[in-house]
């Protein structure tokens, strides 16, 4: 493995056509097995920037470096480096999971010997065994991603970028590659680029976070940090009586700003953080209003993506442009 195994990007762009600036100016640098979670909303500019990485697509300008090779003139180094597992999966419906390991491997010049005993490794890595001989035109989504992953990590590559490796996947499918990404970087020293719309996925996995809207960074940091910046915790409380909403609202209000609630709720910014929860609940039991739930939220990324964007990213898919 590389000792260089990080990533450096500096003022990275892409364009399409005439208008279209998918990635805008990026600068950042992931270092070797860390984990960098590429957190953004569809149409923000994730997988042009996994693309140019990978060097499936030049850069318009600006430059990047892949464990110490450059992504615009050393294709052949980077591609040595890397494995990746694309939002467009090249997965052929007609071949089974152990074919594509076998094809893969003969790419990358394994011994069948290898590519026997790898492929099964990886496989079973990957919960894929008893799918292994099957035609991946019958495998569900989140078996073909798992699949794609296994793929990646055929070739030892020291770093490895996925573009939204956990989409369409169940719970559990996710955690166990969650868990799968943590022990490649943890053990195995394996630089992860991972992007990802989904903000539980980032906090949990990513040593350090950027976010990416319009094709520009809005914010980097480690999820700690960033959740920090917003600093304000909320209060979300929730009226025994539904009738009661308006009354509840009325005595939180004077705790802080209106934040994001379900409909049967009602939350508030708390300007002085928890310590005010003592307040509030004798400001309601003055009034004589009975709670039915009260909760307590952290800032979560999310409250940073809206810091930065004024949106919110959950709850983006409704206005979001198709996928693409
Ligand atoms: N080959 C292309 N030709 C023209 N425009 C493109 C092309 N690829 C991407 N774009 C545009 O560039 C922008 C960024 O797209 P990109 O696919 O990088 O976003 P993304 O963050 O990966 O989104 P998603 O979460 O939907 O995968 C979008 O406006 C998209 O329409
Ligand atoms: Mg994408």
């Amino acid at each position: 493995m590389a000792t260089d195994n990080g990533i450096e990007v500096e003022g990275l762009v892409r364009v399409f056509g005439d208008e279209i600036r998918a990635v805008d100016g990026v600068d950042l640098s992931v270092a070797p097995g860390e984990i960098y979670g590429f957190l953004g909303p569809n149409g923000a500019g994730k997988s042009t920037m996994v693309l140019m990485l990978v060097t499936l697509l030049p850069p318009t300008a600006g430059r990047a470096t892949v464990a110490g090779f450059d992504v615009a003139k050393q294709g052949p180094e980077v591609r040595g480096q890397i494995g990746a597992a694309l939002q467009e999966s090249a997965l052929d419906d007609f071949l089974t999971g152990n074919e594509h390991m076998d094809l893969q491997g003969g790419l990358h010049g394994l011994s069948k010997n290898e590519r026997r005993t790898r492929g099964a490794e990886l496989m079973e890595r990957v919960g894929l065994s008893d799918a292994a001989g099957r035609k991946v035109g019958g495998y569900s989504g989140g078996m073909k991603r798992r699949l794609d992953l296994a793929l990646a990590l055929l070739h030892r590559p020291s770093v490895l970028f996925l573009d939204e490796p956990t989409t369409g996947l169940d719970p559990q499918s996710r955690s166990a590659l969650w868990a799968e990404v943590e022990r490649l970087s943890r053990e195995d020293g394996v630089t992860v680029f991972l992007t990802t719309q989904y903000l539980e996925e980032a906090d949990v996995l990513a040593d350090r976070v950027g976010i990416i809207d319009h094709g520009k960074l809005v914010a980097e940091g480690t999820p700690t940090a960033l959740k920090a910046g917003i600093g304000q915790v909320s209060l979300e409380a929730t009226p025994a009586n539904p009738n009661d909403r308006e009354k509840l609202a009325a005595v939180l209000a004077r705790f802080g700003e209106p934040a994001a609630a379900s409909p049967k709720s009602v939350a508030v910014r708390l300007v002085s953080g928890a310590e005010q929860l003592a307040e509030v609940v004798r400001a309601l039991d003055a009034e004589g209003i009975q709670v039915g739930d009260l909760q307590l939220h952290q800032p979560s990324l999310d409250d940073v993506f809206l810091q930065q964007t004024g949106r919110s990213l959950e709850g983006e898919e409704e206005e979001a442009e198709p996928a693409s």
